[in-house]
């Protein structure tokens, strides 16, 4: 089922941002737009937003000039976004175990130095999040059942 992050998870996301001066994010998942919304009210009107989606058709967030939507699966166009190396990757597309693996090494490659993931934990998946803190050494700055914010 597809959902938002919360208004809770939003702002601890905000916060998060501002209190770490992060300019750049790339995020996968836009749906609604409920967390491009936040990172961009973060980031502020210097900062820069890149979202990937192959499906717009749910987008109600209205659009903003530093904010560039790639209509793309994140396999297809990932990496090309992370070439400019941004602040944080946040992950909020598809949730199984590939997927998620495969953006979170993507991000860790480019040397991304902060990475959030919305949907950690899904039952009878293998937890793709628990794996790479493991094996990548993520420091943890913040932690919920659902979502989870680190540092590589
Ligand atoms: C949970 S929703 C995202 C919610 C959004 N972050 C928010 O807070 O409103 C998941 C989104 O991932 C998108 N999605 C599915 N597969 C994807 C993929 N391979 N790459 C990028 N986005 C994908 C879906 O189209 C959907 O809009």
């Amino acid at each position: 089922m597809k959902q938002s992050i919360s208004m809770h998870e939003g702002v601890i996301l905000y916060n998060f941002i501002r209190e770490h001066n992060i300019k750049t994010v790339v995020e996968t998942g836009i749906y609604h737009g409920t967390s491009s919304a936040f990172i961009l009210d973060a980031i502020g009107e210097t900062g820069h937003l890149t979202s990937i989606d192959p499906d717009l058709s749910h987008l109600i967030e209205p659009h903003r000039h530093n904010w560039t939507i790639m209509e793309a699966r994140s396999q297809d166009v990932l990496e090309t976004a992370l070439k400019v190396v941004p602040d944080m990757f946040f992950h909020d597309s598809r949730h199984d175990y590939e997927t998620m693996m495969f953006e979170y090494k993507m991000a860790y490659k480019y040397g991304v130095q902060f990475i959030g993931s919305h949907d950690i934990n899904h039952p009878g998946i293998k937890s793709a999040w628990q794996e790479f803190i493991n094996d990548y050494n993520i420091k943890i700055h913040y932690t919920s059942p659902k979502f989870a914010i680190g540092e590589i």
